[in-house]
């Protein structure tokens, strides 16, 4: 083979909102093989959004079976391959039967908004002031909670598989590892774990002890007849056990993280103050805040950052903007204004602004630092002047503005303003959206030259378990060449002009759907 006697390689498998990939690393972070699958978004009602649990196996299963076929035509053998990471879009919430394993319901993705009516029973529950400071997140249709009260309540098999005390609950991490590890089958020695920054995104996790709290367990009324997943350390060597079949058949699965904490460790935001932007089907701005957990007085989150076996976990606080990449899809599916998602960045730099259009992109609300939940999507400033490159550029700029105003919560709540902004994911491929950014928020844009961080953050945690890191001195080399930064180009006048009017929009988007 090639020169893998001195190298060590680690997959990693990326299931995100709209997307799978499974991409496998040299221990200096490079790429070798990628295999990614776009897959299918169901929305039987206005707010409603689900997945197929068995396609999201399936994607799993193909673009770890694609990667590794490019991967040994390329010279390499698959025992090269030391372990596997994985990394998930978070919050989206799956039920399914200890007995067949098989799952009871569609999952429901984490941009849903069935359960507003009950964010609103729930918040007038005795207690209810109580949530934050335990589990570090506000009630909300985006959290796990109040999708499982939803399932328990309306699903007929839901309530059936509680009663015979079959009825398991988990998060897009457990299903995987679940299912990679022998979906429950006899000889297998399945696994039923999740870690604790997805853990930390259900409103069942105390956000201090990292165990489930009991008091959260009751208030949601899951503390019986719901097998819950255990819960265990984001980069692990024994918890997550081995793939149990495939092309992967014996490899440890070493790592679990959210997406958005696997993108922090990606950018290598090791450090207290430092953070990451990504652009994915929403944007998630992650702020380090070290090993005590912070409270947000501005409408950030409170959340787990990483949690590596043997050390002390990471918190972050965290900016939630539910509507990034997802807006451009809407470009592209519902309008047709494009026909690739890449093609926005050019059809809004045919325009020099919005030409006054301002695009509150709040199709599941708006998060944070908002939270405002009776809106949806709403374009304000249309005249017979609009075209539709000011509607792609204002949709652009929703994003962008959304940034600025968890920037600026940040700031607050921390006392340290960042100086760049780390940015990775899909949107921050486009020169011109990333330019945008930087006139939006006033500060340069710091892009590093491989912008898959997520993925390579969960090989990076499943390296350290399976000990191909020793220290974080080891990541020296890893993804720091050919950064590109964005400085801000426009006068603070016209970014100031711009960012009223988008207050003045958000201002009055609330209460359309009372
Ligand atoms: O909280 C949802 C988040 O994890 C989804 O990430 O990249 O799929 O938008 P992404």
């Amino acid at each position: 083979t090639i020169d893998s006697m001195s190298k060590a390689f680690i997959g990693a498998l990326d299931a995100g909102t709209t997307s799978t990939r499974f991409i496998i690393f040299d221990d200096a972070g490079r790429p070798y093989a990628v295999h990614q699958i776009e897959f299918e978004q169901q929305y039987p009602h206005a707010g409603w959004h689900e997945q197929n649990p068995y396609e999201i196996i399936k994607c799993a299963n193909d673009c770890i079976d694609g990667a590794v076929r490019k991967f040994v035509a390329s010279g390499y053998d698959v025992s090269d391959i030391k372990a596997v990471g994985i990394t998930n879009q978070r919050e989206t919430t799956l039920v399914w039967d200890s007995e067949t394993g098989k799952p009871l319901y569609n999952a429901i993705a984490w941009p849903d908004t069935r359960t507003s009516r009950l964010v609103h029973h729930f918040k007038d529950k005795n207690g209810a002031e109580n949530l934050v400071r335990l589990c570090g997140l506000p009630l909300s249709t985006y959290p796990s909670a109040l999708k499982l009260v939803w399932l328990l309540q309306n699903v007929h098999t839901v309530q059936d598989a509680r009663k015979r005390g079959t009825l398991m609950f988990g998060t897009v991490d457990t299903w995987l590892v679940y299912n990679l590890t022998g979906g429950g089958k006899a000889g297998t020695d399945t696994k039923f774990v999740t870690d604790t920054t997805n853990a930390s995104r259900t409103m069942f996790l105390n956000i201090n002890s990292l165990k489930y709290d009991d008091f959260l367990l009751d208030f949601f009324e899951v503390s019986r007849g719901v097998k819950l997943p255990d819960i265990v350390c984001s980069a692990d060597n024994e918890a997550y056990g081995n793939i149990a079949s495939g092309v992967l058949a014996g490899v440890p699965i070493a790592s679990c993280l959210g997406d958005q904490s696997a993108a922090l460790v990606g950018q290598r935001a090791f450090n207290v103050g430092m953070g990451k932007n990504t652009y994915g089907t929403g944007l998630f701005l992650l702020y380090n805040t070290g090993e005590e957990p912070v409270f947000s007085k501005n409408g950030l989150l409170t959340t787990v950052g990483y949690h590596f076996k043997g050390e002390k976990p990471i918190y972050a606080l965290e900016g939630s903007i539910a509507v990034g990449g997802a807006a451009v899809k809407f470009l592209r599916d519902n309008l047709g204004l494009i026909s690739e998602s890449d093609e926005v960045g050019q059809l809004a730099a045919k325009v020099s602004d919005a030409g006054g259009v301002v695009f509150v992109t709040a199709f599941s609300g708006l998060f944070a630092p908002y939270w405002i939940d009776d809106t949806q999507g709403t374009i304000y400033g249309i005249t017979n002047y609009t075209t539709k490159e000011h509607i792609a550029r204002a949709t652009i700029e929703a994003t962008c503005y959304q940034t600025r105003a968890v920037l600026e919560a940040m700031a607050k709540d921390s006392g340290y303003e960042m100086k760049t902004l780390k940015v990775d994911g899909g949107m921050s491929n486009s020169d011109v959206c990333m330019q945008i950014q930087a006139d939006i928020i006033g500060l340069d844009v710091v892009r590093p030259q491989y912008r898959e961080t997520t993925a390579l953050g969960a090989a990076i945690a499943a390296g350290f378990a399976v000990g191909v890191y020793a220290s974080f001195d080891d990541l020296k080399k890893v993804n720091t060449d050919g950064e590109t930064t964005f400085k801000p180009s426009i006068t603070e006048k016209k970014r100031e002009k711009w960012y009223k009017l988008w207050q003045r929009a958000v201002s009055r988007c609330g209460g359309w759907l009372q």
